[in-house]
């Protein structure tokens, strides 16, 4: 290959050249955050002969491939130049069996903060690179943990969430049925995101409730910023691991506290703490002024929001009338989902 006996940085003068030549600006022309990135304190000596080591150029006409246009896929790509057999790699790895593994799962493939390319958002024990703490010697290629399950691996260190976990009535039905689930959430090894999430926590709950607000037009504030201002991801006292049940989860934010999460200048605790608002997290939020102990007052003046079931009756209470996430067509959530409100008052009038 003509790269041989070139030295890298002749070559990236040369592809920034040729680049040039051919009227088509140089890769981090367009893509000034990989540009920022090569700034940071360990750069892959592979970023130094070029993109194009690695990627296609989805510039040049008929490219097919997708995103992120990689000339072969993970871990073959890092392998063609990375011997898997060498002693040194296989002891930065603990013996443990990385060469099927995703690579930039812990590597970042172009520069990092850290030695070996490691990004900064290490977990504890990853971290002080105590494998063995949650990893066995590796049986015929596979990982082994010290522990049955995920769940029991975890808890052996966050006793906290456990004592919570095990005493709480309600739990995620993704944890009930599968005690490996953590890791479909948590990177045990670390993240960019909050809790080493393996994306954006949102993002996350969407990848498998996309339901909850595809297709719809009104999306409820909270909703729109993070489920977890109103769901517990592990589990609770509630029913589907509310942080507060029935009418009490809806007034934390509408009832009395309205006014002083608006204005806050600091972090709010929700719900006993159970959840948490930034400053400025909303603009606006309606206070409903109820009377009788929250049993009156909404959406007219002598109006029950809180009433049990009686005769043909149903109970009342925010859900009766509202939906909690999302609609097509009721600006105001209203479970008719229709833009007029008489819908709903002939329910029950
Ligand atoms: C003229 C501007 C421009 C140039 C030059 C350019 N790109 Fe891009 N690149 C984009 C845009 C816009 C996107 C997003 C849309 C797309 O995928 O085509 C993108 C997407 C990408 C992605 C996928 C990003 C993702 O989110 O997964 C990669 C990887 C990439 N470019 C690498 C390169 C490399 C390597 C080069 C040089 C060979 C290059 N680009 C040159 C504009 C450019
Ligand atoms: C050693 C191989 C390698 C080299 C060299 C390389 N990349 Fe990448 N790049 C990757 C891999 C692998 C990914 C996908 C990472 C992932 O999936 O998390 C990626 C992702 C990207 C992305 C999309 C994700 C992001 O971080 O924004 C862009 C854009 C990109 N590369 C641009 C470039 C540019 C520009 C260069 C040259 C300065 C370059 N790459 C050099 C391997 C490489
Ligand atoms: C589970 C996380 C993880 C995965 C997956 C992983 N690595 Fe690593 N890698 C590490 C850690 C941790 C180190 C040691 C870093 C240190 O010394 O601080 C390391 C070190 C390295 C080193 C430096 C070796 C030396 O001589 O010091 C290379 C090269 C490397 N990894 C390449 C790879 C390649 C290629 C892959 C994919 C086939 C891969 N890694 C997958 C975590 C990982
Ligand atoms: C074109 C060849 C090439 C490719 C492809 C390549 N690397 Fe490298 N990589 C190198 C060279 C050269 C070095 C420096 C010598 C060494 O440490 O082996 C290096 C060093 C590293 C290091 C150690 C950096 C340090 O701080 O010492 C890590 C980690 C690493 N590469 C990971 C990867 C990962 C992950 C991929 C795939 C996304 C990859 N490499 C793909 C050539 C390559
Ligand atoms: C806190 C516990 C914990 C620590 C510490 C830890 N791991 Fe892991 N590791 C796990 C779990 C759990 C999985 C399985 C993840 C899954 O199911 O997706 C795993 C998976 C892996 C895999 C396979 C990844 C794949 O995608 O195939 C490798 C390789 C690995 N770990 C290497 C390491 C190395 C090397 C270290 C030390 C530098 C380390 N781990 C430290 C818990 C840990
Ligand atoms: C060997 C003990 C140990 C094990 C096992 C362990 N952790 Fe941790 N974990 C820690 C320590 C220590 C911290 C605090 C330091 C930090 O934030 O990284 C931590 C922090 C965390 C955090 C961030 C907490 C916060 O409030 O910011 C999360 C999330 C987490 N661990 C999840 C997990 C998951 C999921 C597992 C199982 C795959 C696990 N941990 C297994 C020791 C452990
Ligand atoms: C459905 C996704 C999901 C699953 C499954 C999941 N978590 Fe979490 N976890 C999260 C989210 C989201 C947060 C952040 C909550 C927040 O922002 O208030 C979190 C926070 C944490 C924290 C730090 C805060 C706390 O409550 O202590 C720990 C520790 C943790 N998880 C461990 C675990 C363990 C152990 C398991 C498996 C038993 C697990 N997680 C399963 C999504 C999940
Ligand atoms: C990997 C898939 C997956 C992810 C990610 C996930 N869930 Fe779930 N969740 C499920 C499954 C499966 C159920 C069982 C009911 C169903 O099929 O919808 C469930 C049920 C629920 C329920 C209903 C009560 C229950 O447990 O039956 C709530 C509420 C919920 N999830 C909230 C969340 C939130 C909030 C997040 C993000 C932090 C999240 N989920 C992320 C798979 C997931
Ligand atoms: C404002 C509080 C609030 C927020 C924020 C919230 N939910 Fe809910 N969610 C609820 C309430 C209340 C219920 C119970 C509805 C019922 O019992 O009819 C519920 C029920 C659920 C259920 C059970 C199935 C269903 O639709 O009744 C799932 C799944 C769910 N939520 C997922 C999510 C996801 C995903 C997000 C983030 C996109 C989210 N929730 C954000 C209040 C909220
Ligand atoms: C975490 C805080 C929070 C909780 C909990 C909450 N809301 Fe909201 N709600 C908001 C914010 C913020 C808005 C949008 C601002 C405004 O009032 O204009 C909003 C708006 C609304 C609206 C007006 C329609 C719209 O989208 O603008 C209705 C109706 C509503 N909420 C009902 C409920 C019900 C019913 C519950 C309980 C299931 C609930 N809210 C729980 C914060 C919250
Ligand atoms: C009997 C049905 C009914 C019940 C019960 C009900 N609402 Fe409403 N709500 C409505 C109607 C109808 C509107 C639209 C009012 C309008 O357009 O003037 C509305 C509007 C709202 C609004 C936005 C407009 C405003 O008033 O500022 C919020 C916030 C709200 N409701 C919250 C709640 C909460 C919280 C509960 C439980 C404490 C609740 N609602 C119970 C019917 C109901
Ligand atoms: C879930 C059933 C339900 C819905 C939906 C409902 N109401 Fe009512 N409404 C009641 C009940 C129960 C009372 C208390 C008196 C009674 O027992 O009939 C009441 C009382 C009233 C009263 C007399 C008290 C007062 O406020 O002066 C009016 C007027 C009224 N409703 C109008 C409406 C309107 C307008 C709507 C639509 C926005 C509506 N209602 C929706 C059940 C409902």
């Amino acid at each position: 290959m003509w790269r041989i006996g070139v030295s890298g940085l002749t070559v990236a003068l040369w592809t920034a050249a040729y680049a040039q030549q051919a009227g088509e600006p140089a890769c981090v022309t367009c893509h000034s955050g990989i540009k920022q990135k090569l700034e940071e304190p360990v750069v892959h000596p592979a970023v130094e002969l070029g993109c194009d080591t690695c990627h296609l150029n989805h510039r040049e006409p008929g490219t097919a491939a997708s995103k992120p246009y990689l000339n072969d896929k993970e871990p073959d790509l890092c392998l063609g130049c990375h011997d898997a057999e060498d002693s040194a790699i296989v002891t930065a790895h603990h013996g443990q069996p990385f060469q099927t593994a995703r690579c930039t799962s812990c590597h970042d493939p172009h520069a990092a903060p850290l030695p070996k390319l490691i990004p900064e958002e290490q977990h504890g024990p990853y971290g002080a690179r105590q494998c063995e703490a949650c990893h066995r010697p590796p049986s015929d290629g596979a990982i082994k943990l010290t522990a049955e399950t995920t769940a029991a691996l975890c808890f052996g260190c966050h006793q906290e969430l456990k004592k919570r976990f095990e005493s709480a009535a309600h739990r995620h039905s993704l944890l009930a049925a599968d005690a490996n689930a953590c890791a479909d959430c948590h990177d045990p090894h670390g993240s960019n995101q909050p809790y080493y999430l393996v994306k954006d926590g949102r993002e996350l709950c969407l990848d498998c409730h996309g339901e909850v607000v595809a297709g719809k037009k009104y999306v409820h504030e909270p909703v729109r910023q993070s489920c977890v201002l109103c769901h517990d991801p592990h589990a609770e006292a509630n029913d589907k691991q509310l942080y507060a049940a029935g009418n009490d989860l809806c007034l934390g934010c509408h009832g009395d506290n309205a006014a002083k999460i608006v204005h806050t200048s600091k972090p709010f605790p929700l719900f006993g703490g159970r959840a948490t608002l930034g400053p400025g997290a909303f603009e606006n939020l309606s206070m409903l002024l109820l009377r009788e102990n929250g049993t009156l007052g909404h959406p007219l003046a002598m109006h029950p929001v809180k009433k049990p079931a009686e005769g043909n009756k149903p109970e009342i209470d925010c859900l009766t009338c509202h939906l909690p996430h999302a609609t097509k067509a009721s600006r105001d959530l209203l479970v008719t989902d229709t833009p007029k409100t008489s819908d709903l008052c002939l329910k029950c009038h």
